[in-house]
């Protein structure tokens, strides 16, 4: 395991400090979607306080009154100053990023400044169903480019996929998620220069949602896209919602390789009024000071994910689960039970514990659950020991 100096900072360990009484009164989608009896490790938030300088930052803010529009360049450079540091990336150029309202609607945005109405967007199953949602909804076809048995992308499934998506002169994009939300896969070096190649080839313009970049916590070293050679075209969206768990505080950015500066040119202005000026002063906070949260965090997230190994092989050894080196997400294979198609309606129902139903993930998805293991130790045991009493 790389670059996790918890030890000596001294940063309690965030997934440690709440209650499950204290989290039970937050009133965000992961605590209100289900009854008070239901314990909840579905919807990506996690069970965390806030690092101390985003509390602080957005305090100042509010206690000044510093609530209008978003100006500058302050996010943009903070991530630029994070990604040279965390992942020796020096070619986050600021003047070739944008601030959007959040991943997903910079995702549909990039989308529309390289696609057409009825083109195909490419994606790798099973994968965040509102890669579905969205592009479907802004009329673009989905065509689906499973991730191999290894949960790795195929580039031949790929190479084939888009082939067809550009097939009669069409535009095409590929919609990559790197890291891979639900399997946790931290894609390589080699895998993404591959990937920048067979899109060059075809002519097929790349989108890499890079959310989950800062959760990488095994030894495989997170690699932007548009760090890699051949990947100039491409454009990324970035963020620190993920990372310091700041859904509900709007902001992201989406950033352009050289070869795609003019593209981003051409978003219309109207979407850099949607992000909240108090979320883009919490996001600067996060990646310019929030660093030694971060490594508390990842550390916690380590023991998270060899503990549930652990539980797993205890109370469910048929469910196959192989831990992922990034995201706070685990893709569990509980096909071996013989629960049928959406094993986390069982769960739900009988052991009264929510988890991610995979059938909304694409192909793939079949029989899978995905497990939220931003949480404390407790409620993970807790959790894993419900999902075992479902079976009894
Ligand atoms: C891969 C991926 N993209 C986007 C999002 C949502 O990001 P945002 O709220 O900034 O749209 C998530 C949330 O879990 C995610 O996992």
């Amino acid at each position: 395991m790389t670059r996790i100096p918890h030890e000596t900072s001294g940063e309690p360990n965030p997934l440690q400090v709440l209650t499950l009484d204290r989290l039970r009164q937050r009133t965000s989608m992961k605590w209100r979607t289900h009854p008070e009896d239901v314990l909840p490790l579905w919807v990506a938030e996690m069970d965390v306080p806030l690092a101390e300088p985003v509390v602080r930052a957005v305090t100042d803010a509010l206690h000044l009154g510093d609530t209008g529009y978003p100006a500058g360049t302050a996010y943009a450079e903070a991530l630029a100053a994070f990604a040279g540091k965390r992942w020796g990336w020096g070619g986050l150029a600021v003047q070739r990023t944008a601030i959007v309202p959040d991943v997903m609607l910079g995702v549909v945005e990039m989308l529309k400044l390289v696609t057409g109405t009825g083109d195909t967007v490419v994606v790798n199953p099973p994968v965040y169903p509102p890669f579905y949602m969205f592009v479907e909804h802004m009329d673009r076809r989905v065509a689906e480019a499973p991730l191999g048995a290894d949960g790795r992308i195929d580039l031949d499934v790929l190479e084939e996929a888009f082939r067809q998506a550009v097939a009669g002169g069409r535009r095409a994009a590929y919609l990559l998620c790197s890291p891979h939300n639900p399997t946790g896969t931290v894609h390589t070096a080699e895998e993404l220069s591959a990937v920048a190649g067979l899109a060059e080839r075809y002519g097929v313009r790349v989108v890499a949602d890079e959310i989950h970049a800062p959760l990488v916590v095994g030894g495989a070293g997170f690699v932007p896209y548009l760090s890699v050679p051949g990947a100039e075209r491409g454009l990324s969206l970035m963020s620190a919602s993920k990372g310091w768990n700041l859904p509900g505080l709007k902001a992201a950015l989406a950033v352009a390789g050289p070869g795609a500066a003019a593209d981003l040119d051409r978003m219309p202005e109207e979407v850099g009024h949607g992000p909240s000026h108090v979320a883009v002063i919490a996001h600067t906070a996060a990646l310019r000071d929030g660093v030694t949260w971060l490594d508390a965090l990842l550390a916690g997230l380590d023991g998270n994910r060899r503990l549930l190994a652990d539980l797993l092989a205890e109370h469910l050894p048929a469910i196959r689960y192989r831990p992922g080196d990034a995201t706070y997400l685990a893709w569990l294979d509980c096909r071996a039970l013989g629960l049928g198609d959406d094993p986390a309606d069982v769960f739900l129902r009988r052991g009264r514990v929510a988890l991610s139903s995979g059938l909304a993930f694409g192909t793939g998805g079949t029989g899978h659950v995905r497990l939220n293991l931003a949480t404390s130790k407790e409620v993970l045991t807790e959790a894993v020991r419900r999902t075992a009493a479902a079976l009894r």
